[in-house]
């Protein structure tokens, strides 16, 4: 089946329908093939959404405009955030999702953009893996994250995300309402194999898997 135009470069690989379907955002330079591995290795089976970010930093994609190394266009980030909520309505329509909400796996500028759906658009995603986000922004007013698990995977010696940026994010998530769960891995800002190894605990316990157990937290 040729891909459907819905106003992002991307792949959807279906699953098994009683899975959840999982948002694959990658990091700058990555595009939508990045994380179609992790996204298998992580929940074996899921059905695999994987946008490319529209905006190109010296020929890399990313999902959204920044002005220096963690500072960010805000009015880019907000446009692009809603660019990206818009895709995954579309999406659900043209792959016949039934509504039901994605999990989010971000892996840096990929986590910055699902914590700012997150906060923006809460209601959209029904979970998030985040590896090595920032704070993208604080909102004026908390969003209603009742009921939304999310696990940051945040680096002990992340040159890009200083352990408070985790911390802080982890607790306006929490505000927020969402069940959230900070695990430390001990590498830098890349991915290490402790991150699918924490990725497999978090889908395995949480209720987003059928497997599901009684959450750690
Ligand atoms: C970002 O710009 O989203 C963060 O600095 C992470 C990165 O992409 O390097």
């Amino acid at each position: 089946m040729a891909t459907p135009d819905l106003g992002l470069i991307h792949r959807f690989l279906p699953g098994a329908p009683g899975l959840p379907v999982l948002l694959l955002l990658h990091g700058t330079g990555g595009d939508e093939h990045d994380l179609l591995p992790l996204g298998e290795a992580l929940l074996p089976g899921a059905p695999r959404l994987s946008p490319r970010g529209k905006v190109l930093e010296n020929g890399m994609p990313r999902f959204f405009r920044r002005l220096a190394e963690g500072v960010f266009d805000l009015d880019d980030l907000r446009n692009r955030t809603h660019e990206l909520a818009d895709f995954l309505e579309a999406a659900d329509k043209a792959y016949g999702l039934n509504g039901r909400k994605p999990v989010a796996v971000g892996f840096s500028n990929g986590a910055n953009i699902a914590a700012s759906l997150l906060l923006l658009r809460p209601g959209v995603l029904g979970g998030a893996l985040l590896i090595r986000p920032m704070v993208p922004f604080v909102p004026e007013s908390l969003p209603d994250l009742g009921g939304v698990l999310v696990q940051i995977n945040a680096g002990q010696a992340d040159p890009l995300v200083p352990p408070p940026q985790s911390e802080a994010l982890a607790q306006l998530l929490g505000d927020a309402g969402a069940s959230v769960r900070l695990h430390w891995v001990s590498g830098g800002h890349a991915l290490t194999p402790e991150d699918l190894d924490a990725g497999k605990a978090w889908f395995g316990f949480s209720s987003l898997s059928p497997h599901a157990g009684r959450p750690p937290w």
